[in-house]
């Protein structure tokens, strides 16, 4: 087994970037993570040989969002093929609209979007794990409380291994005092 398959399964996020003559792209990333509350910053481990990165170096703005399950084909479509080669947008006719912090739109049917700007870059091997500063937090109305996601209401795609993904079990289970 891939030493990495152990951490998974993981919640999957798009990430929408600008690219060098305007267009916008998008490609779904599982290999994210909260940083640090202050400032406020998640990370995403990113290919360098993807578009994202070459877009995410041209504009360092970008937004992060947390689809829902429901999406779950879009999300693999959109890890497939490379905004090199084709119009992601729309090809697969995913809903946009504009960003308030950001000049870069966001996913219409996200449960969750984090408007950013690039932090710092650390190159590891093939991939440049971004650290995103985080400008504002949107979230669907009704879907989530201070503790997070109401998963009875919502799930999320939780990414295994290739087409394989996996919902959150609404049932919590309490740990003992
Ligand atoms: C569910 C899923 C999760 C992925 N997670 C990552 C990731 O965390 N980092 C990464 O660099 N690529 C990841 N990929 C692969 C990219 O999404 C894929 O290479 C994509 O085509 C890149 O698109 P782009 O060239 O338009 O940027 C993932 C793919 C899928 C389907």
């Amino acid at each position: 087994m891939k030493f990495y398959r152990a951490l998974h399964p993981r919640p999957t996020v798009v990430i929408v970037t600008k690219c060098p003559g305007g267009r916008v792209n998008l490609m779904p990333a599982s290999w994210n993570t909260p940083v640090s509350e202050e400032p406020p910053t998640i990370a995403v481990a990113i290919d360098r040989d993807s578009y994202t990165y070459q877009c995410l170096k041209h504009f360092s703005q970008a937004t992060v969002n947390v689809p829902p399950i429901e999406a779950v084909d879009l999300v693999y479509k959109l890890g497939s093929v490379s905004g090199r080669e084709v119009d992601k947008a729309s090809t697969f006719g995913v809903r946009l609209q504009p960003s308030e912090r950001v000049e870069v739109p966001q996913l219409a049917d996200a449960l969750a979007v984090y408007e950013v700007e690039v932090f710092r870059e650390v190159e590891v091997g093939e991939v440049s794990l971004f650290i995103f500063r985080v400008l504002t937090l949107k979230l669907a109305p009704g879907v989530a409380d201070q503790w997070g996601f109401d998963f009875r209401k919502v799930n999320i795609p939780l990414h295994g291994a290739g087409r394989a993904f996996y919902r959150v079990d609404p049932k919590a289970i309490w740990a003992k005092k």
